[in-house]
């Protein structure tokens, strides 16, 4: 981390004479409860020690100075232009996300920022959802508009939604900027009510696998299931007015008014109806210390992504499969939205290293693609960098 703020800050000073506030905003894991989110249940995400860091100073001539460093781009526009660019998609979150203060009504000056990070890009880890809470931490800060955390959330999801076109839920930005050291987040996406529970588990470590599959379809397919999810509910709340997301629905219901109209939709929410319970059951697991019940668990939710849901691909399930039936590891499955990216294994310490020793070579032949690994280690949310 040191080097990475060192490069940042000596970046900055070189291009534009001044000494920035510097935000840190990490990635994220997310234990099981995919694709819950948008459909108001409930997830289990935590922040990780892989982050975005952004220097950042204001400007008094309505210009904003944009530099990526890991890239060596930069790029420029002036307020009154803002609007997302098309040819490169980097700059759309830090721009998605001053345009939110400028739709509060909040005079932004201009402003210069440089981005470094080490979250792995289309891993599922949410660099993008780390660059935002970034983006709007920093101009909170230099701003005085003294937000709230859950507000700033909030206005880093509608940078997504608006500049990235992914219709997202607030599981990214919720556990990038509230995450807690060695502390997953229960989130219930409707109310936002919270609960942090301790997750150091002794002698396990959390295994990040990334297929190095770069999710192409995610976009479009991602807002497709969202639109299917909406199609059941609406078909549901026509005979069950109560009915408002699928957190209202029950299997029950879907056998009545969702199966006789369209199997895939039924496949679709029944994943979703079937998830929010599961997620609510790992938790007590997890509080009783049953690992094993809440690992069997992912390995479920992995199979709902994969044959109901339709969001996994050969190469998440090819890692899984790898992984039943070891006696090292817990739990496994596939990650965030879905179509390449990571999985998630909770492991024993002991063995991570011969199972990545004989996983690596044996992915390597059969899919021709790098397999790279993380052991990622639960930290605190966005923050200040003295
Ligand atoms: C992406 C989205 C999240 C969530 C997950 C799936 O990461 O940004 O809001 O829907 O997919 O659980």
């Amino acid at each position: 981390m040191n080097t990475l703020v060192d490069n940042l800050r000596k970046d900055f000073a070189d291009l534009f004479q001044q000494a920035p506030v510097i935000v840190r905003s990490p990635g994220r894991v997310n234990i099981i409860g995919e694709h819950t989110d948008y459909n108001e249940g409930f997830v289990l995400p935590a922040a990780i020690d892989k982050a975005a860091y952004m220097a950042m100073s204001l400007r008094e001539d309505d210009e904003i100075h944009l530099r990526a460093l890991d890239l060596n781009e930069s790029f420029f526009l002036k307020l009154a232009d803002l609007k997302p660019v098309e040819a490169i998609r980097w700059p759309n979150y830090i721009l998605g996300s001053a345009a939110q203060f400028v739709k509060r009504g909040v005079k932004v000056p201009g402003f210069n920022a440089i981005l470094t990070s080490d979250v792995p890009i289309g891993a599922g880890l949410s660099s993008s959802a780390a660059v935002e809470c970034a983006t709007v931490f920093a101009l909170n800060e230099l701003l005085h508009t003294q937000l709230d955390r859950l507000t700033m959330v909030q206005m880093a999801q509608k940078a997504e939604h608006e500049f990235a076109g992914v219709m997202c839920g607030i599981m990214d930005q919720f556990a990038s900027m509230m995450g807690k050291k060695d502390h997953v987040i229960k989130l219930d996406c409707r109310s936002l009510e919270f609960e942090y529970i301790p997750f150091r588990l002794e002698g396990i470590k959390v295994l990040l696998l990334n297929t190095n599959v770069k999710h192409s379809l995610a976009t479009s397919e991602y807002n497709t299931r969202r639109r299917e999810c909406e199609t059941a509910v609406k078909w549901v709340n026509t005979s069950v007015p109560t009915v408002k997301s699928l957190r209202d629905v029950t299997e029950n219901m879907l056998d009545q008014y969702v199966m006789p109209k369209d199997k895939l939709i039924d496949r679709r929410s029944r994943y979703v109806v079937r998830e929010v319970e599961r997620l609510l059951a790992g938790c007590e697991d997890l509080k009783l210390g049953n690992l094993q019940a809440l690992g069997r668990k992912m390995f479920a939710t992995h199979d709902g992504l994969s044959k109901m849901y339709g969001v996994s691909c050969k190469e998440l399930d090819w890692l899984v499969d790898r992984m039943r039936n070891n006696r090292s590891v817990i739990g496994a499955r596939m990650m965030g939205g879905g179509f390449g990216g990571c999985t998630i294994n909770l492991v024993k310490e002991k063995a991570i290293d011969e199972l990545v020793a004989s996983l690596k070579p044996a992915y390597e032949k059969q899919m021709n693609l790098p397999l790279t690994y993380y052991i990622a280690s639960i930290e605190n949310g966005t923050e200040i960098i003295q």
